[in-house]
């Protein structure tokens, strides 16, 4: 269930239902205000606060200070019959710029327009979903509600996967064009001689196999903002044609000399450098100056790996409305996961929790289930893998000084602590593993390995679902042979 984005505060339970419905029809997640309930329960950021039936006007008041509702430009639909109408929507109270009032009986056309008359959403809404509560990503939030109400061109930098094509979009979705089309186009994956065409749309007849008039992306974008990814790819030719439609506002399709005007933002993104571009000639200085006037530099995930719970949690409701199951990280998964590089920034974080959540549907994943490449370093492991191995080449039972190297390795306890629990539960996983991969999977061999009963070893392998790693039946109470 997504958090809930609306506050119903309405004493009259019919009216709270009919308006939680037409919330609800919009694709909103309404909640209703109890009084009983904590401040805190509610405490957090509204796209749309309903007023109705509340006689008291200083709970009224109460409530949308600490909800912070003036700040976060919430937008407060009220009752025309509230009681609090009066004090909400006069002149001088701090909330006028954002009330809308609503006649019963509802019409969803008027909330429909209520709705979209809003201020500027701010960016962290479930609506826009842009994670990350970190500095780094407070930053980004901060630059986009700037920008987003001019139509000044904004040039989106950052690495591969960190956001920019989503930034591009928030600007838009905060920005006055936000009722009018987005369109992406990528230009590094579209072969310059057909770019042209693509951009600006082409007549019947203009080229080999141009069988009916086309309209461009600019034309497409009419009124609202065209999104030109990966511009570091451009062809220094279309550059030219680029840089003529940004200052003159005025394009030809192909195969026409009728000249077309066009009212269209531009955002454009790319992962490279495109100052050094320009001193190597590969990219006209001219239209870098035009295309950043707000340059805009997203952050690599390892600048902010704090917003990974976060982005992890939004990834799984993401897969959750696709009908897929969602996946918890254990503390030692998550302690490894923020030694990772993350060179693939949040694509990469967003691809493995959906690759590890069709792995382990539902389940916990821990530190020894993640990719290889994600795992990190695990002394211990190690340790107790070249002992296992010694005692398969020969040795009954590892020399004393092996065995401490399993137990005293140094492990170092992290800056924040360990859940040591979970660690030892990694641990026995590795170990558990590793004995199974030296013995191909039989159960019985790999119990010696670990010096306990097969019985016992086959209650963990159920406990940490490890069947997968035995061969077909070995974890059947009757298979194997019994071992001392
Ligand atoms: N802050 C964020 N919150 C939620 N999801 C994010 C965030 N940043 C990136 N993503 C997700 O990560 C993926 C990659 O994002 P996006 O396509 O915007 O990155 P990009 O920088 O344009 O990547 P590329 O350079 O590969 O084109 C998308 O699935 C996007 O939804
Ligand atoms: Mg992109």
């Amino acid at each position: 269930m997504p958090n809930s984005n609306v506050l119903i505060i309405e004493s009259d339970g019919t009216r709270a239902d009919i308006v939680a419905s037409a919330m609800q029809f919009m694709g909103y997640f309404p909640q209703r205000w109890d009084a009983s309930l904590p401040l805190d329960a509610i405490a957090r950021e509204w796209r749309a606060i309903y007023v109705g039936g509340i006689e008291n006007a200083s709970t009224c008041e109460q409530l949308m200070a600490s909800l912070d509702v003036q700040a976060s430009q919430t937008l407060v639909l009220v009752g025309a019959d509230s009681p609090q109408l009066g004090r909400l929507s006069k002149v001088d109270s701090a909330y006028a710029a954002q009330v809308e009032v609503l006649d019963f009986p509802l019409r969803y056309e008027r909330l429909a327009e209520a709705v979209r008359r809003t201020p500027a959403p701010r960016i962290n809404t479930s609506v826009l979903r842009l994670v990350g509560n970190s500095a780094a990503m407070g930053r980004v939030n901060a630059l986009i509600r700037q920008v987003s109400p001019f139509d000044s061109s904004v040039l989106v930098l950052g690495e591969s996967g960190t956001g920019k094509e989503m930034v591009a979009r928030a600007i838009h979705d905060c920005s006055p064009r936000r009722e009018k089309p987005f369109v992406a186009i990528n230009c590094g994956a579209i072969p310059a001689e057909l770019l042209e065409s693509e951009l600006f749309g082409h007549e019947k007849g203009a080229f080999t196999g141009a069988i009916s008039t086309r309209k461009g992306r600019f034309e497409m974008a009419e009124g609202g903002t065209l999104f030109l990814d990966e511009i570091g790819d451009m062809s220094l030719p279309m550059q030219v044609k680029l840089l003529r439609v940004l200052q003159e506002r005025m394009y030809e399709r192909v195969g026409s000399n009728r000249t077309q005007r066009c009212d269209v933002r531009i955002i454009a993104a790319t992962h490279r450098n495109l100052e050094a571009g320009t001193a190597e000639g590969r990219f006209r200085e001219d239209l870098y100056y035009r295309l950043s006037v707000f340059p805009l530099e997203m952050p690599a995930l390892r600048e902010h790996l704090e917003d990974m719970p976060d982005l992890i949690s939004e990834f799984n409701q993401r897969l959750q409305r696709r009908g897929l199951g969602s996946v918890r990280f254990s503390g030692s998964a998550m302690q490894a996961l923020r030694q990772h590089t993350w060179p693939g920034n949040v694509r990469e974080l967003s691809n493995l929790v959906e690759r590890l959540a069709i792995l382990y549907p539902n389940g916990e994943v821990r530190a020894n289930d993640l990719p290889e490449k994600y795992r990190g370093v695990q002394p211990i492991d190690e340790a107790s893998g070249s002992i296992l191995r010694a005692m398969l080449d020969g040795q009954s039972k590892p020399a004393p000084t092996q065995n401490r190297v399993s137990l005293d390795t140094e492990v170092l306890l992290p800056e924040g602590g360990v859940d040591l629990k979970d660690h030892l539960a990694d641990i026995e996983v590795g170990l558990i593993r590793q004995a199974l991969d030296i013995t191909d999977g039989v159960v019985a061999h790999a119990a010696k390995l670990l010096h306990m009963q097969r019985t016992t070893l086959v209650e963990k392998l159920r406990k940490y679902g490890l069947q997968s790693c035995c061969r077909a039946n070995e974890t059947s109470p009757q298979s194997g042979t019994a071992v001392a």
